[in-house]
């Protein structure tokens, strides 16, 4: 498995869906920082199931449990070990799916990769359940990075055609982004959210699901962070981003949106601001030049793909028999995936942003 990442803040992930725990260890954080447990536990909220309707009906309470790494509420320096329990498993409903491979889901390249090995209870190490100790890593590296002045936050950019606005790429206040990523469906225009669930809704009922767009941003980067070629801030928040399941794109500033537009307009033209810093007047780029920070947002787009497991009847295989089979997938799933996904989006984001920091500061002191 490869379910570790991170230059200098390392982050390890462990366990399945249906197993005893899940969990993580973060390693290389700063110490003497002070974690407010309560803060962190607004975000595992925010993507814990069973709180709203878009989300499956598993209750979880995901109250992590710090294991070692803080003393007296603070960092110690030592490797930061977090545990979650499982506890509203159903693991009959998975009994078939040993057999019958899910369409959409990894139950089969599951079974290709570990011979048949893999635990595919409720997805297994595969699960969307493992994003929950991403959720409480990033937890943790979002308040050492907003004591230096860096915030995150981000919304339900897009849900099956509903559309929200986009973030002004030029201008976006920490205020909003405190405000957005303190809410369970994150909108800047909250007159889109009955749209968007009636969207889910309608799939629900029809034994479907449907997917949509997250789209983040962080401000107060320093200018400088990141390196050329292989070491670029792109190439080091995607595959923290495409380690979420169901991201199925990646896009940063203007994206796919510069196949459309003439240099004269994707150039985003330099000038300083009133204090003297340079600033673009545009930010097509989205913060990023040459793979290094700009210093304006970093803007950054997830595409999540409607959720595997629906109730509809699907074609598919079944592996240990050697037939063609029928499957309706029962036991409990999001039929929208997206507001779930949008916190781990910004946890992964601030994970990435303090591994980056820490390589141009060589440690925080
Ligand atoms: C927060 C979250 C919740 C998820 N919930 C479900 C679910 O209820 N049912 C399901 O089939 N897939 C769910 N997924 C997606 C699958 O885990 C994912 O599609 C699968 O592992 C295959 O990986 P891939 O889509 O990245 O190729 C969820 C993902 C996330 C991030």
């Amino acid at each position: 498995m490869s379910s570790n990442i991170g230059a200098h803040v390392k982050c390890t992930v462990f366990g399945e869906s249906h197993g005893q725990a899940i969990g993580c260890v973060l390693d290389g954080l700063p110490p003497g920082e002070k974690i407010d447990l309560e803060e962190i536990n607004i975000q595992m909220k925010r993507r814990a199931p069973g709180l709203d309707s878009t989300s499956t009906t598993r209750a979880e309470s995901d109250i992590p449990k710090i294991l070692s790494g803080v003393l007296n509420g603070r960092t110690t320096g030592a490797p930061l070990a977090a545990l979650i329990e499982n506890n509203d498993q159903k693991s009959k409903d998975y009994d078939e799916l040993s057999r019958l491979m899910r369409p959409g889901h990894a139950d089969y390249t599951g079974h290709v990769r570990y011979k048949g090995y893999n635990d595919v209870r409720g997805g297994g190490h595969f699960s969307g359940r493992l994003t929950a100790p991403l959720v409480f890593a990033g937890g943790v590296c979002r308040q050492i990075l907003r004591r230096r002045g860096v915030y995150i936050g981000g919304h339900i950019l897009e849900i099956n055609g509903e559309r929200d606005s986009d973030f002004d790429p030029v201008r976006v206040e920490p205020e909003l982004l405190e405000r957005l990523s303190s809410q369970h469906f994150s909108l800047i225009d909250s007159s889109v959210e009955q749209a968007m669930r009636q969207k889910v809704e309608s799939a629900k009922k029809q034994g479907d699901s449907v997917g949509g767009i997250v789209e983040a941003a962080a401000v107060g980067i320093p200018a400088g962070l990141g390196s050329p070629m292989f070491g670029g801030v792109e190439n080091r928040l995607a595959p923290l981003i495409f380690g979420i399941p169901a991201v199925k794109g990646v896009e940063f500033g203007a994206g796919f949106g510069f196949a459309s537009l003439r240099g004269s307009e994707a150039n985003d033209p330099f000038d300083f601001d009133d204090k003297g810093n340079v600033v673009t007047i545009s930010n097509n780029n989205g913060g990023i030049l040459g793979g290094i920070t700009t210093g304006m947002p970093l803007i950054v787009r997830a595409v999540i793909k409607p959720t595997p497991s629906i109730a509809r009847p699907q074609h598919t295989i079944d592996i240990k028999n050697k037939c063609k089979a029928k499957l309706q997938v029962r036991g409990r799933h999001d039929p929208c995936i997206v507001p779930r996904a949008l916190p781990v989006v910004e946890a992964v984001i601030a994970l990435g942003l303090l591994d980056l920091m820490n390589d141009n500061l060589k440690g925080f002191d």
